[in-house]
């Protein structure tokens, strides 16, 4: 049987990873996180171990450092976990500070302290796996390179990966970097379903309107690099969170997810990971709730995109076009 590109390489063999942007309170640089915010990061990853995720997706700008901060203190109250666990987080984005913009920054003067702060909110002397967040026009792969060989060499950063990007923007990069690119983190759901359009619609008008990387599947599965998909729980909009104003295809899609989970005796999330986990190229759903029971009710995804027919996989994707397939 086929395994993940993250297995193949020896670094995780969770098949969901866990979002963290949700934890440690609000985007607000004035607030502080509290104990109970501690307490719900301690909850949500008591449910994810409980259903089997040992992987946790980070970056230094989520709610502005309060999420790292808030897992730091998970893993400071439970020494064990941090060995049992696989941890990555991603530099790149500056956020706004009123002054500027945001925008991003690729350069070393950058990624090295950034670095360094994510180790210190989250109390680890490493990091798993290092992305870089979105592409930043301005980088230079060289200079990149140097970044990471030097936090390789410290033993600060233990793997790399990118997110966000294209092929062309991957084979850049590798050129000059001395380890492999092992993570490509893009948006991708039943919502975004344009990873899927994007290879019907060759030689079709109506390709003219995809907006994901050409190739990049096919990319990815022959560098053998682990496509992780961000948004994979479309934020509810399947599973009891419709849109304010959900189009016709939206709400026939959530209709026929509940039809597939009740008949499979399964839940709605199970479904829409399961969707997403049956594609060959062995996805990994990096799911962003923080909910226990939330967590938990993904439990079944794995077995349920075993389970999940071509038939059923094709009625969802032509349900959520809103399109029959050309
Ligand atoms: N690389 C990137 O550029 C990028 C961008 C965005 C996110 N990410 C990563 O991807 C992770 C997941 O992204 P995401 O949060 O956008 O994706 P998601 O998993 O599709 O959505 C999770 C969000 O939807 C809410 N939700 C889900 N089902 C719900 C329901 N039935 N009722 C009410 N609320 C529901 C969750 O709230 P509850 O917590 O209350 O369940 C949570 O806020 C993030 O945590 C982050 O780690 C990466």
């Amino acid at each position: 049987m086929k395994i993940m590109p993250l297995e193949h390489r020896g670094i995780s063999d969770s098949r969901l990873a866990l979002g963290c942007m949700g934890l440690g309170g609000s985007w607000n640089r004035a607030d502080d996180y509290t104990a109970e915010h501690v307490r719900q990061a301690e909850e949500a990853v008591e449910a994810a171990l409980s259903i089997g995720i040992t992987m946790y997706d980070h970056a230094d700008i989520y709610t502005v450092g309060k999420a790292e901060a808030v897992f730091g203190q998970v893993l400071k109250n439970q020494p064990k976990l941090r060995e049992q666990i696989v941890i990555q987080s991603k530099v790149g984005i500056q956020l706004s500070d009123g002054t500027l913009p945001a925008r991003f920054n690729f350069s070393k003067k950058h990624i090295l302290p950034s670095v360094d702060g994510i180790l210190e909110r989250l109390g680890t002397e490493y990091l798993d796996i290092l992305l870089l967040h979105r592409p930043d026009p301005l980088m230079e792969p060289d200079e990149i390179a140097e970044a990471f060989t030097k936090l390789k060499l410290s033993g600060k950063v233990r793997n790399f990966g990118v997110s966000n990007m294209s092929p062309g923007q991957i084979r850049f990069l590798q050129r000059s970097l001395p380890d492999p690119i092992v993570v490509n983190q893009l948006e991708m759901s039943l919502l975004r379903h344009d990873w899927v359009d994007q290879g019907i619609h060759v030689n079709q008008k109506a390709g003219l309107k995809d907006n994901f990387p050409e190739g990049l599947m096919e990319f990815m599965q022959m560098e053998n690099i682990q496509i992780q998909a961000w948004g994979p729980l479309a934020q509810g909009r399947f599973s009891g969170r419709p849109a304010e104003k959900a189009s016709e295809a939206e709400i026939n899609t959530a209709a026929l997810v509940n039809q597939i989970a009740n008949e499979n005796e399964t839940t709605p999330e199970a479904i829409v990971l399961a969707w997403l986990m049956k594609h060959p190229a062995r996805i990994q759903p990096v799911i962003g709730t923080v909910n226990p029971a939330r967590i938990i009710a993904c439990q079944d995804a794995v077995r349920q995109s075993e389970l999940m027919t071509r038939e059923q996989w094709y009625t969802l994707l032509v349900s959520a076009r809103g399109a029959n397939m050309p």
